[in-house]
């Protein structure tokens, strides 16, 4: 099967970059949502601030588009420091980490984006930077090398990551603030909503904004983009966004009610049809959709987890009764319902 382009794609695209760095808030005042995270940060934030020391290191996790990235760029603002970004699979060799750290000043951020994939050689080198700021560096090789220690700025580190079971317990325990990000409710997502189409300069109903909310899978940046397709149809007809623009908008993108695309529906569509509603490994269902098993865990499964359609058990995924219900079908009496 052809790869399918989404628009519920959680992960941006390279020319979102530009609009998605004018929509990106800049405060946390201006984060909306995420109430309990928010309160921490700022009395962490404000401690180190009054102790004139570095903020703790920083570990974010959660599916793409809820906010990792912004968050360490308001974090670097609120802290008055200088931001160095970076991620996981960039830091190749432990020589490229020294080029950072080594020029790193005193109380500045270093964010790590897609932490879970540093590799291990580079992983223990974090843990005395993490721990002593210090870097071990070997020198020489065969018996005559020899270890010097280098010292490294207090700074703070911000891992970021969609996939903390993948993280070793000894990376994740060197975090001194470790923080889940939940997916939006509908008010915090309707919020974003209104405030991204104040910052475009677009006129939008407040029914409208709901239906977008409704439709985003609970992720902020779905809500920009299906703002800007949703836009593009209201410039058409130059009119601003009502309800039935949003709608045929979104219909149009092939968006249900529930926010579900073609992609989620064919995977509830498989569980259903071709696995009796489950229990059904990730491998498998894998190789039904020609997907990587990492892209349905990271991409497809959350969501779908999240909004009730189908569970997790220890045999593998099942259909729940609110995932035979978006198809208007009835639960088979023999489905495996004690599992979850
Ligand atoms: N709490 C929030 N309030 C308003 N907008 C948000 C919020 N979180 C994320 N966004 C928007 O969603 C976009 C994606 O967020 P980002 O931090 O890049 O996600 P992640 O790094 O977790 O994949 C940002 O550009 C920003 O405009
Ligand atoms: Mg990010």
């Amino acid at each position: 099967m052809d790869k399918v382009e989404r628009i519920v794609e959680p992960i941006k695209t390279y020319s979102e970059d530009i609009i998605e760095n004018s929509l990106r808030p800049q405060s946390l005042n201006d984060f909306i949502g995420q109430e309990k995270l928010k309160n921490n940060l700022k009395v962490f934030i404000k401690a180190a601030k009054n102790r004139q020391e570095a903020l703790d290191h920083c570990l974010f996790y959660a599916p793409p588009g809820l906010g990792k990235t912004t968050l360490s760029h308001i974090i670097a603002k609120e802290m008055n420091s200088n931001l160095r970004i970076t991620s996981g699979p960039v830091l190749e060799r432990v020589g490229d980490l020294a080029a950072i750290l080594t020029n790193l000043s005193k109380g500045d951020i270093f964010f790590i984006d897609e932490i879970h994939r540093v590799n291990h050689l580079v992983e223990e080198s974090l843990y005395p930077v993490m721990e002593d700021f210090e870097l071990d560096i070997i020198i020489g090789q065969g018996p005559s090398a020899k270890t010097i220690k280098l010292p490294i700025p207090r700074f703070t580190l911000i891992g970021a990551t969609t996939r903390a079971g993948l993280l070793s317990n000894s990376l994740r325990d060197r975090f001194g603030i470790i923080e889940h990000l939940d997916f939006y409710g509908i008010k915090d997502l309707i919020h974003i909503v209104k405030r991204s189409a104040f910052i475009l300069n677009i006129a939008i109903d407040h029914t409208a904004s709901e239906e977008i909310a409704r439709r985003s899978r609970g992720t902020p940046r779905i809500v920009n983009r299906l703002l800007k397709r949703v836009r593009d149809f209201a410039e058409v007809k130059n009119c601003k966004i009502t309800l039935g623009i949003a709608k045929e908008a979104l219909n149009a993108l092939e968006i249900d009610d529930d926010g579900l695309d073609k992609m989620d529906r064919l995977i509830l569509n498989i569980l259903i049809n071709k696995f009796n509603g489950g229990p059904v490994g990730i491998d498998t269902i894998a190789v039904a959709i020609s997907e990587e098993p990492d892209t349905i865990t990271d991409l497809y499964e959350p969501y779908l987890i999240q909004s009730g359609f189908i569970a997790r058990t220890s045999r593998g995924r099942v259909v729940t009764e609110s995932g035979y219900k978006h198809f208007g079908i009835e639960m088979p009496k023999n489905s495996p319902k004690e599992l979850f």
